[in-house]
């Protein structure tokens, strides 16, 4: 509920975190790599029961600067590379073409934890689209199939109708192959982990890229 004055009031007296019970962060027993520290911390975030702990915020923008964020599912993490997957006709992809560079926020909540990573996104090739498509449960896969994600629907029975078509496809030809399902890979250049702090502080760790190494430093809060 909100008062006559607006939200404001409101948003003030909303809670943040529980800052009796965040977990422990010592920057200076941090592996040399983020991808480590960033897997350890999703660990403890799905250990911790915390619904889709690998839900990420992707942010793009076009060739003019616009910008545009969504969440997204992360699929996999190696070399440095965090991987999503999507519709190559999504405006997102179409974004990714015109400007491949991405950033990536995962939020935690009750962890008080906030990871942020910032790169060069490449499409990851046929293998890992076909892999990562078939890997899918079957209502993933009609979805996908209907395709035309972020078009406008002029209402939702035009919707059911082509994904109970698709689910049909996908359940009599499980092999249906969706060339434009694609997965994109975020190579991270620099890699931020933010933890907020029993004093209503925070501690902020931050990996920069530097050739095949990174550099480790702390920020200001
Ligand atoms: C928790 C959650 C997970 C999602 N995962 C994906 C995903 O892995 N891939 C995807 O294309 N859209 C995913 N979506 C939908 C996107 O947020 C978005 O609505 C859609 O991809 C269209 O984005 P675009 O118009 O910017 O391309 C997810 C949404 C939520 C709330």
């Amino acid at each position: 509920m909100t008062s006559d004055a607006g939200p404001r009031q409101w948003l003030r007296q909303l809670p943040t975190f529980d800052r009796d019970h965040l977990p422990p962060f010592d920057p200076e027993a941090t592996p040399a790599g983020p991808a480590e520290l960033y897997l350890d911390w999703l660990h403890t975030a799905a250990d911790a029961g915390l619904a889709a702990p690998h839900a990420v915020n992707l942010a793009t923008a076009d060739a003019n600067g616009q910008v545009t964020a969504r969440t997204v599912i992360l699929k996999d993490l190696y070399e440095h590379t965090w991987c999503i997957a999507t519709s190559a006709l999504s405006p997102k992809a179409a974004q990714l073409v015109e400007n491949p560079r991405a950033a990536l926020t995962s939020f935690w909540a009750p962890l008080g934890r906030q990871v942020r990573i910032t790169g060069s996104v490449t499409d990851l090739g046929d293998a890992a689209a076909d892999e990562d498509f078939h890997a899918r449960p079957d209502g993933s896969r009609a979805a996908a199939l209907v395709g035309q994600q972020s078009q406008v629907l002029p209402d939702r029975q035009t919707y059911a109708e082509a994904f109970a078509a698709a689910l049909e496809q996908v359940q009599q030809h499980p092999r249906t192959p969706l060339p434009t399902w694609r997965v994109y890979g975020l190579q991270a250049e620099s890699v931020e982990f933010w933890q907020a702090t029993a004093d209503s502080g925070q501690t902020r760790l931050h990996y920069r890229r530097t050739g095949t190494d990174w550099h480790k430093e702390l920020l200001w809060p």
